[in-house]
């Protein structure tokens, strides 16, 4: 029997289990056996692995997290065995033994650019046929017009902003919600809109401290004595600095964070008035997927599942104006899709009165 393998890797997102169930019930009944391996790349090199079988498929279309676990710091072609204290090295001919060893045949990759691109690089260079499916909350992978997780995303962080409506009104205040997506503001403009943000900074608008203190006092003469401002994660600080800390590991990518808690203190500091900051860090990311990111994951975890079964490697399950198509996976993960500065969701947001605090009124 044929056998191939899927993994899930970097950060989790709402909907990685319903594309799960959707490969295997596509592939399995092909007579193609699906083998997990756990927590992404590092059960690929460890050989940790197990058999999905339809029982363990059925159940988990509205289950948040992932079953089969992920980890978003093993990258085979540059690796540190855990608990070893040697450099990071190319481990990836140790990912194609292990593929050897329990005779699976290729590989369907659910995940990020990060993923994506060792997915991409061991098929050029190692030849593991393998499939991506394209997930993230910051929606910022190229050659797809969405990701799974993004949806569900939007919708907890527009949820919050609602409900930090409420007190920001009561106390006078400005609110400053700061909400995920790394170096793509897609988060913070989508739930920034829906929650009628009226400030909302992203990494592709510089912003000028003195522009956001202008709408603030606008607001308050008009009489809306509160403001609600939703940052992104990966907006600078006015000195044009990414807030972040590499903790203890400077070999591990920047988490980024801190520019919320910065304007609230900037705001409080030069304008007087009263400002807070929340984080909604994880939150965005966990718990059951929307229906949207359920039927997303649905469509791509399908597609992928059937270019296994059509050996037609090398390509990510992508949604394009509405189509669902495999793109190849290099031009997935050509480059970063960040916001246009010219996005039509933009100009109308700046229509309705909205600030991206690149401008004086
Ligand atoms: O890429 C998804 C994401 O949630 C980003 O928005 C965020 O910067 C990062 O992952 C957080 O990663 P971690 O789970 O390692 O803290």
């Amino acid at each position: 029997m044929k056998r191939i393998g899927v993994l899930t890797g970097g950060g989790d997102c709402p909907g990685l289990n319903a594309v799960l169930r959707a490969v295997g019930k596509t592939v399995i009944p092909a007579g193609i056996e699906l083998v997990g391996f756990e927590d992404g790349f590092l059960g690929l090199l460890l050989g940790h692995q197990r058999v999905l079988h339809a029982s363990d498929l059925s159940g988990i279309l509205t289950l948040g997290g992932t079953i089969i676990g992920t980890s978003n710091r093993d990258n085979p072609f540059m690796w540190r065995p855990p608990g070893s204290s040697e450099e990071p090295a190319d481990y990836s001919d140790l990912a194609v033994q292990v593929l050897k060893t329990h005779n699976v045949e290729g590989l369907v990759c659910i995940g990020g650019e990060g993923t994506l691109g060792v997915a991409e690089r061991l098929m050029r260079e190692k030849g593991i046929p393998c499939v991506g499916v394209p997930k993230t909350i910051d929606n910022d992978l190229n050659a797809t017009d969405v990701t799974f997780g993004f949806n569900t995303a939007v919708q907890i962080a527009t949820e919050a902003i609602d409900r930090l409506h409420s007190t920001a009104m009561s106390h006078h205040r400005a609110m400053v919600v700061e909400v995920m997506g790394r170096y793509a503001g897609w988060l913070a403009l989508y739930s920034g809109v829906a929650g009628g943000g009226d400030i909302i900074l992203l990494p592709e608008i510089p912003y000028k401290l003195e522009a956001v203190y202008e709408k603030l006092h606008e607001r308050n003469k008009s009489g809306k004595r509160f403001s609600i401002l939703v940052v992104s994660e990966g907006a600078r600080t006015a000195e044009g600095k990414l807030l972040g800390s590499t903790v203890n590991d400077p070999s591990q990518p920047l988490r980024l964070g801190g520019v919320g808690a910065y304007l609230a203190a900037k705001i409080e500091g030069d304008t007087g008035l009263d400002a807070r900051v929340t984080v909604l860090g994880h939150l965005q990311r966990g718990g059951t997927p929307t229906a949207a990111d359920r039927i997303l994951a649905t469509q791509f975890g399908h597609l992928a599942g059937e270019m296994v079964v059509n050996g037609d490697w090398g390509k990510m399950a992508a949604c394009r104006k509405g189509c669902f198509e495999g793109v190849p996976l290099v031009e997935a993960v050509a480059e970063l899709k960040t916001v246009p500065l010219d996005d039509p969701l933009i100009a109308a947001a700046r229509d309705v009165g909205t600030s991206f605090g690149d401008e004086m009124q």
